[in-house]
């Protein structure tokens, strides 16, 4: 009863209560934060990791621009309905290079973190075409005019430098030929030796993505779409349970 007697006088004064109360959270917060500044790297090295495609991070740019996020979220948690429905759970590692990072709060859709491969080319042609066309209960809009809006990837050397400065590891000899990587991923006719060799030989699509000639924002988006989740073996993946 004597402790119960002293907390009286706690919960009667509204100055001494605040003291108390803001150092039992900062204690808290301590001894959640402390640890996280001793560990090397919060964040596991997984096999596999590559940075965007030219082609795929312009699609990636399509996204934003879009606001797929709003709809879309890319984070798959690690809960069994998620894992089931989409796969593996997300690794931090698999999204430590997305500036900004696309992990989302809203499924109207599903998530995408791993749709890569699910579908065909062909699929998302029609689907961002017309999405009620493949699925007649969707409320997805209607992207149709990606597929007849041609690009060049003019700029997309000044962005992978610009991304290069915030941490995703392009080499120099990545930005130089930027255009070149990007214009031969959507054209399985050109000499792309250049681009597996950057980027990985097995972890690359080199397609014409939409089919149509000439490199779109569909080409683009659909080269995004076709890579996400894809980078790490989880056949091979094994969580490292020393952190
Ligand atoms: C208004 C909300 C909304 C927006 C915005 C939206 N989507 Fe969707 N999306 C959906 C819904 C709902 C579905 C499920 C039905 C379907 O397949 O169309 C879906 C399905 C998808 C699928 C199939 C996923 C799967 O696993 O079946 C892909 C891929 C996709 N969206 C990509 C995109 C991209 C890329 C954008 C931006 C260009 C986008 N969506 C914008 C609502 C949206």
């Amino acid at each position: 009863m004597a402790m119960l007697d002293k907390h009286k006088i706690l919960e009667t004064n509204a100055t001494l209560l605040l003291v108390f109360s803001f150092l039992v959270v900062s204690i808290g917060g301590i001894v959640q934060l402390v640890p996280l500044f001793y560990l090397e790297n919060t964040i596991e090295e997984v096999e596999g990791m590559r940075p965007y495609t030219p082609l795929e991070l312009a699609g990636r740019e399509v996204y934003l621009r879009e606001g797929c996020y709003v709809c879309h979220s890319q984070m798959i948690r690690p809960m069994r309905d998620e894992v089931e429905r989409y796969g593996h759970y997300s690794l931090a590692a698999e999204s430590k290079w997305d500036h900004p990072f696309q992990w989302g709060s809203k499924r109207t859709g599903p998530d995408l973190a791993r749709v890569g491969g699910r579908y065909s080319d062909d699929w998302h042609v029609q689907h961002f075409r017309n999405p009620q066309s493949v699925v007649p209960e969707s409320v997805m809009p209607k992207y149709s005019y990606l597929e007849r809006t041609l690009i060049d990837g003019r700029y997309i050397g000044d962005l992978m430098s610009t991304m290069a400065i915030v941490g995703v590891p392009y080499t120099e000899d990545m930005i130089a030929n930027a255009q070149t990587d990007f214009l031969n991923q959507a054209n399985p006719d050109s000499d792309f030796d250049g681009l597996l060799e950057r980027y990985g030989e097995d972890s690359v699509n080199v397609r014409n993505f939409d089919t149509a000639p000439g490199v779109s924002e569909a080409d683009a988006l659909i080269a995004y779409m076709q890579m996400l989740g894809t980078l790490v073996d989880f056949s091979t993946f094994t969580p490292d349970a020393s952190r």
